[in-house]
């Protein structure tokens, strides 16, 4: 069973929170790393030893081979793939286990495989390339590591379709509807050949011609967070500050993709707000820690969100279930992921890291 955390560390408060996670930091010195998404509490990035987006956070788990501890400060698929690439003597704890992704939990092992199978028979032994988005389980990097596919994030999502389709001319992408078809735009491949799979229906809610036909299946999930976001909230901004440069992040419906000026990865965001002229007016289309937090490094330019969106599975990390687990070292909310997963998942998030 999983501890719940002791009464008492609800009752400390924020600024003996800080000074004890800073004091256990240099305890534990080199034997911990600390990792903080894009998204979470100021807080928890400025206690962080390195923040970034999904993509460069693996590479900085990857990287930190000498660690004993890697606490990850983000969402349970991040915890699960920095303890994929982890070396076997290092433990990865995430400060709430219960931190997890609604869009992940929207295909599992079994539906995809039932949904694979299906696209088999159809096409007839015509190979297609699985490629799940990093916010999914272990099982289903494992699947695409066993079924020569591959992980994408959304900063490399259109490397990794390039990738795809220099193997087979059919690409199977999952969980993320929305990503998936952002980049299929990108890519150019038409509307036409793009069809959805909704695990709900037989064939996913598809004829066997259009099946046949598609270039690229997406499965049907979404980031509520993000497809919160709607093309009135584009039009309004567009009216009342016919200046300002809208940045969204690719989990966007197509239509507020469509109408922004740009849209990336967190990393990307983070990037293009750094890089914009001092006075720049940037609305930002991605959950409203991050953009608060922009709004805060960047006091020479105008920034504000393009509505208010939180993911409140990222707000579960605080400084009192940090505290605990660094106290704790070791021993609480340790990720773990059965042998055999790890070994195959490890192969679709390395192939991933060598594409780009
Ligand atoms: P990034 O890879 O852009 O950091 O995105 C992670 C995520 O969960 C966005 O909702
Ligand atoms: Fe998942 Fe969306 Fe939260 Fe990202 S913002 S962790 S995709 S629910």
């Amino acid at each position: 069973m999983r501890p719940l955390m002791p009464d008492r560390y609800r009752q400390v408060s924020d600024h003996e929170s800080i000074e004890r996670i800073k004091a256990r930091k240099l305890e534990l010195g080199r034997r911990l790393v600390l990792l903080g998404h894009h998204y979470q509490r100021q807080e928890i990035v400025e206690l962080s030893d390195f923040r970034g987006d999904s993509l460069g956070l693996s590479r900085d788990a990857a990287k930190q081979k000498d660690a004993e501890f890697i606490v990850f400060c983000g969402v349970h698929f991040m915890a699960e793939s920095a303890e994929i690439l982890s070396q076997p003597q290092q433990i990865v704890q995430l400060p709430d286990l219960t931190a997890g992704c609604p869009m992940a939990d929207m295909a599992d092992i079994f539906q995809v495989e039932s949904a694979w199978r299906e696209i088999d028979k159809v096409c007839g032994g015509e190979n297609v390339t699985p490629i799940t988005y990093v916010n999914s389980s272990a099982e289903l990097k494992a699947f695409c590591g066993r079924n020569d596919g591959v992980v994408c994030t959304s900063s490399n999502a259109g490397s990794v379709f390039d990738w795809g389709f220099e193997k087979t001319d059919k690409l199977f992408f999952f969980p993320d509807e929305h990503l998936g078809r952002n980049t299929a735009n990108k890519k150019g491949i038409q509307k036409d050949k793009v069809i959805v799979w909704n695990p709900e229906e037989e064939m996913g809610g598809n004829t066997r011609k259009q099946i046949r036909d598609a270039d690229v299946i997406l499965w049907k999930g979404y980031c509520h967070v993000h497809t919160f976001f709607k093309l009135v909230h584009v039009l309004e901004i567009r009216e009342k500050y016919p200046e300002a440069i809208i940045i969204v992040h690719p989990e966007c419906v197509e239509e507020v993709v469509d109408m922004a000026d740009a849209d990336g990865s967190t990393g990307f965001i983070v990037q293009f707000v750094q890089e914009a002229k001092s006075g720049s007016t940037i609305v930002i289309g991605t959950e409203i820690n991050l953009v608060n937090r922009l709004a805060r490094e960047h006091p020479d330019k105008k920034i504000f969100e393009l509505a208010r969106s939180l993911c409140p599975n990222m707000y579960k990390i605080n400084l009192r279930n940090l505290l605990w687990t660094l106290d704790n070292i070791g021993e609480i909310n340790i990720v773990t992921v059965p042998k055999q997963i790890k070994v195959e998942a490890k192969v679709a998030l390395e192939r991933m890291l060598e594409i780009i």
